[in-house]
């Protein structure tokens, strides 16, 4: 037997390689001794969060829970999305008007003439609308009379065939904009309804702002998020929510940049643009794809609070996406970037009676958000980068030296970019900085050391995005598989044991919609009716509900175990308000191996704790068929100061030791 230790007492480090011999024998004993009066570094209660970007339909189709699309006509083909429908022998017609529109910032709406019979509008939702037997919908519009005649229009989710579905009515039409409501109850569960708009009898009606809601939302809100995708991030409880992005946040070319400023205030103001990843990939074109805007800052803001996540907005800082026009706002134009970014610290943390905060307060929210972490931009590398975050730091720090900034080192964790990023951000005292990296599983496990060797003085690390590819980086082929899951798990055991370096983490992208994603893998999947969770769901939710305020170090033995090449990853960490010690190992290979954990210093250890097991096959994956094929498992476990345990094949273990 080999005694190691790791890391240099002081970081407390471990990746234990465990060479071993041939298969087929009993498990071997790893020794494992954890030191109860050694403290290591404070782990940051929000280290891990949920990186949230508008891709995949993750808003618009996705966590915003509007079921229409093109509501307000204003996709660039304004029809898009809706479909026309005469009845036998009538006749009527349809156009898109924008004369006296009912708001300028959506100036298009639909006008319905009949002359005879009946003329329809159907919508076909985002990927069909997903809709529940028995529950109710909300349905809103806004309408104008046009012209004698009117006096009603029908509404009704149907199924493709023709089904109705529901139905209801609007009456008493006025020749003003008017908003009508209507609640309407399916009769049947349908993953594909779709919304028809009926005008019969002779005459015409303007209609704008078609809207259907589940009633169901998250906490209930009206025209709210899906209640089941906010439910998957709240059960994480994510310690941040970095938000919209992403390429997102810095668009193709700066006129299609995020701008959280026409996000806020009543829904008709916020004025839609293209989304990003409409036309990014030629292999999943998503024509239909726009940002409605729906889910803006506000939303963003509160639904950090609703979860007890910190926010994280991430600001354009005067950079178009390098991977397409790399377009630049001058230096000497770069003021209104900046100013975005005072106004925006405003409205989340100034009081009601300042500009922002009064806008703040408007949408019915007078505390401030407390908000205290800002990005400059996404994902920038470059010169022109360095001098941007420069002059934003410049101002930002001096007019608001509480909210901590959050520089780039670019999209890859090792390359010339990166390099240069560290480099010319250390001298500016960059407090963090954003690291980004999608790789190879064996990436994760070759890298579960990467920051036992960082330089403890300079600025900390938020790994901002990460995730394994089982193919290779963004292609559609890859899988979210247990392997992946439990690469990322081995990471970020390396990530938890260096928590005075790393200070936040967050896997990306959040959520896929399965008929409508452009970038694979993601961690939570959805259709219109259901979610689940994948396994490197699972491992994100291990730790963040397994994070522990303080590292312990560990030192541990190599010993001959059965499979050859095999290695272990853990960290360990004490839970001060629940007086346990919390041992989390990965397991990747294919046999059983046993650990004896020895706990010296001067805590108690009691003789009951709890073992959490992520276990499977390598290629299991969770799909909605079967959403808990890979999910944790927990069992009662006897702990002592000396313990046994046998880590399963392919496994992530959290176990929980009472130590007083
Ligand atoms: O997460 C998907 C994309 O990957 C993000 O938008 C971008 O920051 C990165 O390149």
């Amino acid at each position: 037997m080999t005694t190691l230790r790791y890391a240099g007492s002081l970081r407390f480090c471990l990746a234990l390689a465990v060479l071993g011999l041939a298969a087929a024998r009993s498990p071997a004993q790893i020794r494992l001794r954890i030191d109860t009066s050694h403290e290591g570094p404070r782990i940051n209660p929000s280290m891990w969060g949920v990186f949230f970007e508008d891709i995949n339909f993750g808003a618009d189709g996705g966590l915003y829970a509007e079921m229409v699309k093109n509501r307000s006509f204003e996709f660039p083909n304004p029809l898009m999305g809706w479909s026309v429908e005469l009845a036998r022998n009538a006749s009527g017609e349809v156009t898109v008007r924008n004369e006296d529109p009912f708001h300028p910032e959506n100036p298009h709406y639909l006008e319905l003439r009949s002359a005879l019979g009946a003329v329809s509008v159907i919508n076909e939702g985002f990927h069909g609308m997903g809709v529940k037997r028995g529950q109710k919908y909300d349905f809103s519009v806004r309408v104008r009379r046009a012209g004698p005649g009117t006096r009603d229009l029908t509404v009704e989710i149907i199924a493709p065939e023709g089904a109705v579905l529901a139905k209801g009515r609007i009456t008493g039409l006025s020749p003003r904009w008017t908003l009508h409501k209507e609640t309407l109850t399916p009769n049947a569960t349908h993953p594909k309804a779709k919304l028809r708009l009926t005008l019969a009898g002779e005459g015409g009606a303007q209609v704008d702002m078609v809207s259907l809601f589940p009633r169901d939302t998250w906490k209930n809100r009206p025209v709210g998020l899906r209640a089941d995708m906010v439910q998957m991030l709240a059960d994480l409880s994510p310690g941040f929510v970095r938000f919209p992005g992403g390429c997102i946040v810095e668009g193709r070319y700066l006129t299609n940049r995020y701008r959280w400023k026409t996000t806020i205030g009543p829904i008709e103001c916020r004025k839609l643009i293209i989304n990003r990843w409409n036309d990014e990939f030629k292999h999943r074109p998503a024509p239909d794809y726009y940002q409605s805007f729906g889910l803006g800052f506000f939303e963003f803001f509160q639904l950090c609070e609703d979860i007890g996540a910190e926010p994280m907005p991430i600001l354009n800082c005067g950079m178009a996406c390098q991977f397409n026009s790399g377009e630049l706002a001058p230096m000497d134009q770069l003021d209104p970037y900046i100013q975005d970014a005072l106004d925006l610290i405003e409205f989340a943390n100034g009081p009601s009676t300042s500009a922002w905060g009064a806008k703040r307060a408007a949408m019915g929210h007078p505390a401030p958000f407390k908000m205290k972490m800002l990005g400059i931009g996404n994902e920038q590398w470059g010169p022109q980068y360095i001098e941007r975050y420069a002059a934003f730091a410049r101002v930002l720090k001096a007019a608001h030296p509480e909210i901590t900034l959050i520089a780039s080192a670019g999209p890859a964790p090792a390359d010339d970019r990166f390099k240069f990023a560290w480099e010319k951000l250390r001298p500016l005292n960059a407090e963090i900085i954003d690291e980004h990296c999608y790789a190879a599983p064996k990436w994760f496990f070759d890298n579960a050391t990467r920051y036992d060797q960082y330089d403890r003085s300079g600025p900390k690390v938020f790994m901002g995005e990460y995730a394994a590819q089982s193919v290779a980086i963004a292609r559609p082929e890859n899988r979210n598989t247990l392997e992946c899951a439990l690469a990322e798990a081995a990471y970020m055991t390396g990530l938890e044991r260096n928590a005075d370096v790393v200070r936040l983490a967050s896997y990306a992208p959040l959520f896929g919609h399965l008929d409508g994603w452009q970038w694979t893998p993601n961690l939570i999947w959805c259709d219109d009716l259901s979610v689940y969770g994948t396994p490197s769901y699972y491992v994100q939710k291990l730790f963040s509900r397994n994070r522990g305020d303080v590292v312990l170090p560990v030192e541990g033995a190599t010993q001959e175990i059965n499979s050859p090449g095999a290695k272990l990853f853990l960290s360990a960490a004490r839970d001060d308000r629940k007086a346990e010690i919390i041992l989390k190992v990965v397991n990747p290979g294919p046999a059983p191996v046993a650990i004896a954990v020895e706990f010296t210093g001067a805590a108690r250890i009691g003789r009951t704790g709890e073992a959490t097991v992520l276990s499977g096959s390598p290629a299991d994956e969770n799909s909605l068929q079967e959403p808990r094929r890979v999910a944790p498992a927990r069992e009662r476990i006897e702990t002592g100061q000396k313990m046994n345990y046998q880590l399963k094949p392919h496994s992530m273990t959290v176990l929980r030791v009472p130590a007083k």
